[in-house]
């Protein structure tokens, strides 16, 4: 039996966003402060994406918009405030003080908190965001009408046609074969290592954020609440999660953090969370544009993810605002190259804090020695130390 095709759907409007994670919804939000509309699909349901679990260091910059965006954010009540980190190796600790070296600090607040944040604060403000609507392939992203092919979650044929298309869809874009003519097209690193996370219920261990780099390989312990903490310790690419007992990981941690015991408690959730960096070839072409995950990753350590996608946009909506309101395409034809100076100093960063973090079976006597004489020129040096909290705390944005 046939049955008839469902009719198209189609839509107009001024940007078409391709993502409702951080990027897509507080780049809706700063287009609309701006008078200009926009539709912002996703494939998930609402419920996933409040769901996902993610980093939960936010820069200071990061924290400014938001309070910006909502003076009432709950970053400030339910997310905690974090003047400095402690950088642990050969059994001692050493605080890397933000406030004395740079004064700024960064927020202790999960990702998927913000989204929380954002999805309500769009919908509230009648923000088009459309769920489980899953989009395929950008068309006539070199003409003055670009248009995003999407389905919607009943399999109604939906375009969106728009003045720009931004893509803030992840690591998995679809956007992205619009812009760099290829899915995959770009700049790529692994790494031998991964994280597995936990979730645990227990109080904090210690006040601020320990990264450990231990003879047993790297840990760290960070937290959510006053009774749940996060945790990752270093493991293999392929490990399972479920592979060990709570108390394997419990022994674990701990000997990777000598000098601090750890509050233990049942862990109710694991992931395993690889390392790789990337960069798109390109992050824009013609009426497209390239935000957060879809144009670049970092590993994990030290949390630039979800920040370095928040500065993208704010870079991208300034450079939007001139182009659709003004006609003046200066800064849309710069945003690749502004926004390549932040992404690459983060990558950096995220590279730099990684290997000196981490230990792998194929680091040599020599590379080990290197590695903790890296470790004593940041910690010894006044320099070193206010290099390492300018990055984490992270650079204004557009630098
Ligand atoms: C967290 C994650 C990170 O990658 C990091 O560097 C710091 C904190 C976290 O999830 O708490």
């Amino acid at each position: 039996m046939s049955t008839a095709a469902a009719p198209a759907d189609h839509v107009r409007t001024r940007v078409a966003i391709v993502g409702a994670g951080p990027a897509g919804l507080i780049l809706s939000h700063l287009l609309a402060d701006a008078g200009i509309a926009s539709v912002v699909i996703d494939q998930r349901s609402r419920e996933q994406i409040e769901s996902t679990i993610r980093a939960g260091i936010l820069e200071q910059g990061t924290v400014d918009l938001l309070t910006a965006i909502d003076p009432n954010t709950r970053v400030h009540t339910v997310g905690d405030r974090h003047d400095g980190i402690e950088l642990r190796f050969g059994g001692e600790g050493h605080r890397i003080d933000f406030r004395d070296l740079v004064d700024r600090s960064v927020w202790l607040y999960p990702q998927h908190e913000v989204l929380k944040d954002m999805l309500a604060l769009r919908l509230a403000s009648g923000q088009d965001l459309r769920f489980g609507v899953t989009a395929s392939r950008v068309e006539d992203a070199e003409t003055d009408h670009p248009r995003v092919i999407a389905t919607a979650a009943d399999g109604t044929p939906l375009t969106i046609e728009a003045d720009f298309v931004v893509g803030a869809d992840g690591s998995r874009s679809v956007v992205r074969a619009a812009v760099t003519g290829t899915s995959k097209g770009g700049y790529f690193r692994e790494y031998p290592f991964a994280w597995l996370g936990i979730l645990c219920e227990a109080p904090p261990s210690a006040d601020e954020l320990i990264y450990s780099n231990s003879e047993n390989g790297f840990a760290l312990i960070s937290q959510r609440s006053h009774d749940v903490q996060r945790m990752y310790l270093q493991c293999d690419p392929d490990a399972d999660p479920n592979a060990l007992s709570d108390e394997q990981i419990w022994a674990d941690l701990q000997s990777r953090v000598p000098g601090t015991t750890l509050k233990e408690g049942p862990i109710f959730q694991r992931d395993v969370l690889r390392f790789r960096s990337f960069v798109a070839h390109e992050l824009r072409h013609g009426r497209a544009a390239l935000v957060g995950d879809a144009a670049h990753t970092v590993p994990p350590t030290g949390a630039k993810g979800m920040n370095l996608a928040i500065a993208d946009v704010v870079v991208l909506a300034k450079a939007l605002v001139a182009l659709l309101d003004e006609d003046d395409v200066r800064l849309i034809d710069e945003y690749a190259e502004t926004a390549s100076r932040r992404i690459w100093k983060a990558q950096h960063f995220s590279w730099w804090m990684t290997s000196m973090l981490h230990l792998t079976p194929e680091t040599s006597d020599f590379d080990r020695r290197r590695q903790l004489g890296e470790l004593r020129s940041v910690v010894d040096s006044r320099a070193g130390r206010t290099y390492l909290a300018e990055a984490y705390t992270g650079w204004p944005t557009g630098a």
